[in-house]
């Protein structure tokens, strides 16, 4: 396993739509457990392989307080979204800044397992919001995408001065 270098905002790669994922086979797999590995480290809740600079559709997660949970979403669907929560989200992609940001409550989501095996997960609160956070980076947006100009663009000249990963 490996650790990966974590694109930070305003990277113009971190805009990049991802495309899905044909076939889980074992490259696909190292990915994933890299991913993991990086995320572990870093330390986070979630990171989206666009993140990474690999723009396929592909999602890990683990909000449990032991760590020991990994969630990977391959291609995830989210087919319902519920209700509303307002919370204090962060990203590895804009490290130090902390935002309240509005996100479905509940949601159902659709996607391939690590062994390519399709399921169905419910999730609502911390893990509902991680999810929607995850499945918009693939889309090449992020949490900042939801806050004001004003507050964008503080965040981007803050973060353009450090270094970049390559
Ligand atoms: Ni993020």
């Amino acid at each position: 396993m490996a650790q990966l270098p974590i694109l930070t905002f305003p990277d113009p790669r971190l805009r990049t739509k991802a495309r899905p994922v044909a076939r889980v086979d074992d490259k696909v797999r190292q990915l994933i457990d890299d991913m993991l590995e990086t995320m572990y480290a870093a330390p986070g809740i979630g990171l989206a392989a666009s993140q990474v600079n690999v723009h396929r559709r592909i999602i890990v997660i683990d909000v449990s307080a032991e760590h020991d949970q990994p969630l990977v979403l391959v291609n995830p669907v989210i087919e319902v979204a519920e209700g509303m929560q307002e919370r204090e989200e962060g990203c590895l992609s804009v490290p130090g800044f902390y935002e309240t940001v509005e996100r479905a409550e509940r949601i159902r989501v659709r996607a391939l397992n690590r062994d390519g095996e399709g399921f169905e997960k419910e999730a609502d609160g911390l893990l509902a919001l991680c999810i929607q956070h995850e499945c918009d980076h693939l889309e090449g947006k992020l949490f900042v995408d939801y806050l004001s100009n004003l507050k964008r663009q503080r965040i981007r000249k803050k973060l353009a001065k450090l270094p970049k990963a390559s």
